[in-house]
């Protein structure tokens, strides 16, 4: 999976893109991520890529023509989705990056300031996500988000696929809580079932236990008002 980075912050991306599971999924091949400089489209001398807002009131908007051309360079006359991270997107979910793991090239582009200029979003974005009702100060983190969610599911980074599949949200629900040695910390025992070797009931304590956990934190994922 190819992912191109538009971004006013490429040395944000340095070290996320060394550790950990992204860090194996680029060394696998699995991902590859290729960083774009939306200043390097710039022309003139101050590499200006933001101005103010017609209308009028606070903040600055990026300027159209440095991400027209950043994408256009990206796309190098392919089809490929464009997604665009801001609090306006769709709330950004699991499905769906299950569904984008799939894909083999896309380009995120990362916004700063107020907002990007319309005119990009009507024309060149594929489709906006948020990934929650907050306001972060630009699309870094959230692109780092996106490229970690997709790049544990590609074949071969995850250990053990199980582990993905039990994750919580991957059937819709929170996950179960998780115990590892020793069997006695503090005090505190690891629940009888867990070591008792019957799979079938450890597997009921599991689904109980994460029900118990989606009701008490989100409710709403069980259809129900906070
Ligand atoms: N940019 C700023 N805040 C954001 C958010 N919550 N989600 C996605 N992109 C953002």
């Amino acid at each position: 999976m190819k992912i191109h980075v538009l971004t006013l912050f490429p040395d944000m991306f340095t070290n996320f893109l060394q550790e950990s599971m992204v860090g194996i999924a680029l060394k696998q091949k699995a991902i590859e991520v290729n960083l774009i400089d939306i200043r390097d489209f710039a022309h003139d001398k101050h590499r200006t890529t933001d101005d103010y807002p017609y209308g009028g009131g606070a903040g600055m908007v990026m300027k159209p023509e440095p991400l027209y051309e950043a994408i256009l360079f990206a796309k190098q006359g392919k089809e490929i989705p464009v997604i665009y991270f801001t609090p306006q997107g769709k709330l950004l979910k699991q499905p769906t990056v299950f569904e984008y793991s799939k894909i083999d090239e896309l380009i995120i582009l990362c916004g700063r300031y107020k907002e990007i200029d319309q005119r990009i979003r009507d024309t060149l974005v594929t489709v906006e996500f948020s990934i929650g009702d907050y306001v972060l100060s630009g699309g870094e983190i959230p692109a780092m988000v996106f490229i970690d969610a997709v790049a544990r599911l590609q074949k071969g980074v995850l250990g053990d696929i199980d582990s993905a599949l039990t994750d919580s949200h991957q059937n819709g629900i929170l996950g179960c809580p998780h115990y590892t040695r020793p069997p006695e910390f503090n005090g505190l025992k690891v629940p009888d079932v867990l070591i008792s070797g019957n799979h079938k009931k450890i597997e009921e304590w599991r689904a109980e236990k994460a029900l118990e956990i989606t009701r008490k934190n989100r409710p709403d994922l069980l259809g129900n008002d906070e």
